[in-house]
C-alpha cells in the first residue's frame, strides 16, 4: 500500500478533544464543564481518574504542536472548552481562554499545520447543566451564542469546524444511561436532548456558513457496523430498532430524512419536542460528514434493554480473541462496511474519518514504546479506507484518534489510544513505534 494511491489532496490527521488532553481544569478563569464535575463523583470514573491536568496539553501545547510537526502531521483536529472561553455557559466572556486557543492556532499555523476545531466534544458548562442542559430548550440560544463566540474569535484563521461530536455517545451516554456526564438516565431527559443536540448542529453550522460562507463546515458521528448475532427473526428486529438508535438518529434527520420514528416505539414521544418550525431547520447541507468507526457490533434481542430491547454481545462472549484494551474486537472491513453504507445515502456530502485507532497494552521499554498490534490496526484499518474510495465512495480524509495517550472518559486513563506515550506521573513523552511509522507514512 503507497500513500500516493489515496491522491495528493487527501487529508492526514490526528484528532483530540480538550477535557480529554488539556488540563488546566480551573486555570486562568476556566469554569466547570459537567466532566470536571461527574468524573469527582465517587464510583463514576474507573480507578477514579479524572482529568483535571489530564496531558497538561495547556501548558505544553507547543510542545506537542511540535512533535506533531515533527512527525510529519498536517491537519490537527481539537475542540474548544466551551467553559474556558465563558465559564458559565453564557454571559461573560474568559479572554485568557479566547488567547489560549488563539495561541493554539496560531502555533498550528506557524508550524504549517491546519486546525481543525470540534466545537462541542461532550464538556458542557456545568452552569448549564444546571438549568436542564441539553434537555433544555433554551440551549439552543446558549449554543448559538457559544459558536458566534468562537467563529467571531477564530474564524480569521480556522477554516474547518466540526460542530459536534458523536451526538449519540453523549446523549445516550450522558441522558439515558447516566455512565457520562452529566449521569441522567431515562427517556425523559433523553428525548429533548435528542432533539435538542440534532436542532443545534444544525443552528451552529448556519451560523459558521453566514460569518464565513466559504469555510468547511462537517459534524462528526460514531457508527457501528451491526450485525445479528443468528438470523432469527426476533435478533433481526432487534437489530433494526439498535441501527435506528445508534446509527440513524442524529444523521438521517441532518440529511433532511426526518427521525427515524418508525423503527423504535418509544421515538414516538420524541414529537411531544418537535415545535412547529424545527423540521424545516433541523436539516443541513453540511460539507462534509465526520465518520467514525472502530469495531463491529454483534446484536441479538434482550428484554433486558427497555425501550430498544437488544443488547450488545460482547466480543469475548462470542469467542472473539483479539481485542483491544476496550474489549473491542479487531475487525477492520468494519470501517468498509460504514463507508459504503454512508455513501448508499444519496445525499451524503462528502465523508472524512475524523476519528479511527485503537488502545492496547504498550511495551514501554527504555525510550521506545512498541506497539505492533496499533500499526497493523491502522494500517489495515487504512487499507479499507482505500478500498472504498477505490470503489467510488467520496473519502476525503482520516483522522488518528489520537496523538497523544488522555483520558478516555468513564475509563479513565487505563486505554492508551495514542501514537504518543505519556508517563502521567511525569508527562513525558515518547513517540510509540506507531507513531514513528504514521510520520514515516506520512512523508512518503
Ligand atoms: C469517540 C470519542 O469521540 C472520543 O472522545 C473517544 O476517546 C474515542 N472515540 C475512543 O473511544
Amino acid at each position: 500500500m503507497n500513500r500516493s494511491l489515496f491522491g495528493e489532496e487527501f487529508i492526514w490527521g490526528v484528532s483530540t478533544a480538550a477535557y480529554q488532553i488539556e488540563g488546566g481544569h480551573n486555570a486562568d478563569g476556566k469554569g466547570p464543564s459537567i466532566w470536571d464535575v461527574f468524573s469527582k463523583k465517587k464510583g463514576k470514573i474507573r480507578n477514579g481518574h479524572h482529568a483535571e491536568v489530564a496531558c497538561d496539553f495547556y501548558n505544553r501545547y507547543e510542545d506537542d504542536i511540535l512533535l506533531m510537526k515533527q512527525l510529519n502531521i498536517p491537519h490537527f483536529r481539537f475542540s474548544i472548552a466551551w467553559t474556558r472561553i465563558l465559564p458559565e455557559g453564557v454571559g461573560e466572556i474568559n479572554r485568557e481562554g479566547i488567547n489560549f486557543y488563539n495561541r493554539v492556532i496560531d502555533t498550528c499555523i506557524q508550524h504549517g499545520i491546519t486546525p481543525w476545531v470540534t466545537l462541542y466534544h461532550w464538556d458542557l458548562p456545568q452552569a448549564l447543566e444546571n438549568k436542564g442542559g441539553w434537555t433544555n430548550r433554551s440551549i439552543l440560544e446558549w449554543f448559538e451564542t457559544y459558536v458566534r463566540l468562537c467563529v467571531d474569535s477564530f474564524g480569521d484563521r480556522v477554516k474547518h469546524w466540526m460542530v459536534m461530536n458523536e451526538p449519540v455517545a453523549f446523549v445516550g451516554a450522558g441522558y439515558f444511561f447516566g455512565k457520562h456526564a452529566p449521569g441522567r438516565w431515562g427517556l425523559r431527559y433523553f428525548l429533548p436532548a435528542v432533539h435538542h443536540a440534532t436542532l443545534s448542529m444544525a443552528r451552529g453550522a448556519k451560523i459558521i456558513k453566514e460569518r464565513y460562507p466559504t469555510a468547511m463546515v462537517g459534524t462528526t458521528f460514531s457508527h457501528s457496523v451491526l450485525e445479528p448475532i443468528s438470523l432469527k427473526t426476533r435478533h433481526i428486529h432487534a437489530l433494526r430498532r439498535a441501527d435506528a438508535i445508534m446509527n440513524r438518529l442524529f444523521l438521517e434527520p441532518i440529511l433532511g430524512m426526518g427521525y427515524p420514528i418508525d423503527a423504535v416505539k418509544a421515538l414516538k414521544n420524541l414529537k411531544k419536542y418537535i415545535l412547529p418550525g424545527d423540521e424545516e431547520n433541523i436539516g443541513f447541507n453540511f460539507d462534509f460528514i465526520g465518520l467514525q468507526t472502530y469495531t463491529r457490533e454483534v446484536i441479538q434481542f434482550s428484554m433486558l434493554m427497555p425501550y430498544v430491547w437488544a443488547n450488545i454481545v460482547e466480543p469475548r462472549k462470542r469467542g472473539v480473541k483479539h481485542t483491544t484494551a476496550m474489549d473491542w474486537e479487531i475487525y477492520p472491513p468494519s470501517i468498509y462496511e460504514a463507508l459504503k453504507r454512508f455513501q448508499s445515502y444519496p445525499n451524503m456530502p462528502p465523508i472524512i474519518i475524523t476519528e479511527n485507532g485503537a488502545a492496547f497494552k504498550d511495551e514501554v521499554i527504555g525510550d521506545r514504546v512498541y506497539d505492533a498490534e496499533r500499526t497493523k490496526y491502522l494500517q489495515d484499518h487504512i487499507q479499507q479506507v482505500l478500498r472504498a474510495k477505490v470503489e467510488g465512495v467520496d473519502v476525503r480524509g482520516y483522522f488518528v484518534w489520537t496523538f497523544t495517550d488522555n483520558f478516555e472518559w468513564a475509563e479513565g486513563y487505563h486505554p492508551r489510544f495514542g501514537l504518543v506515550h505519556v508517563d502521567f506521573e511525569t508527562q513525558k513523552r515518547i513517540v510509540k513505534e506507531s507513531g514513528k511509522w504514521y510520520g514515516e507514512w506520512l512523508s512518503r
